[in-house]
């Protein structure tokens, strides 16, 4: 049987993620692809108990590389519970956020160095990457005011502008560094437009 293939949509808080991986499931089904949608960190109960220790806001000081070492821990169960055996089985996964992620929250926002992500990275993975990266981007302070208008704010979603200036500024700067895996989609367009741009590229990849 041939693998599935994974496809992650990374960006910056209230870019349109939920909508926009609904949209990219029916794109795929009306293919006739068997898919399923999955987020981190979480995807499994033990990675979903590890993503609400990481988000509750907590008078405690997070220490990043604490914060590292969970969002990798939530990983590692996420990708061997449940992505790797269902891309086995032929099935396509789609996921709310992945390791690039890391890379821009907890190297460009929090500054852990870049090197320590990357030692996580092949210690959980190995090679393994998406195939696919969309990044939906946006300015953060249009990105924010969705945030906010969500409800009340996480962990994350409490850090200030400057620290979401840097996760965008590192997420461009890892999608010009490997432009065939990374399809930037602005997200501050019509839906409809999004959404076009979306099937555009998924069409031609
Ligand atoms: P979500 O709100 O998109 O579901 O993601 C939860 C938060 O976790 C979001 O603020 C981004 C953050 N996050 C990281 O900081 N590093 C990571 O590796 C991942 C996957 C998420």
């Amino acid at each position: 049987m041939q693998r599935g293939k994974f496809i992650t949509i990374e960006g910056g808080e209230g870019v349109g993620k939920s909508t926009n991986i609904a949209y990219v499931k029916s794109l795929l089904e009306e293919q006739g692809i068997d898919c399923i949608v999955t987020r981190e960190p979480g995807g499994t109960p033990l990675a979903e108990e590890i993503r609400d220790v990481l988000l509750k806001n907590r008078e405690e000081r997070v220490v990043s590389e604490t914060e590292l070492l969970l969002m990798f821990a939530a990983r590692a169960q996420h990708l061997y519970q449940l992505i790797l055996p269902a891309i086995n089985e032929g099935k396509w996964v789609i996921s709310d956020r992945f390791t690039d992620a890391t890379y821009a929250y907890q190297s460009g926002g929090r500054g852990v160095s870049a090197d320590k992500v990357a030692l996580l990275e092949k210690f959980v993975q190995k090679d393994f990457k998406p195939n696919i990266t969309l990044l939906l981007d946006a300015p953060v302070e249009v990105g924010m005011t969705r945030a906010r208008e969500r409800g009340k704010l996480d962990r994350f979603e409490e850090e200030r502008s400057a620290f979401f200036n840097k996760v965008r500024k590192n997420y461009l700067e890892r999608a010009k560094a490997e432009p065939e895996r990374f399809k930037i989609i602005d997200a501050t367009q019509s839906l409809e437009q999004v959404q076009n741009n979306i099937r555009q590229v998924l069409t031609l990849t």
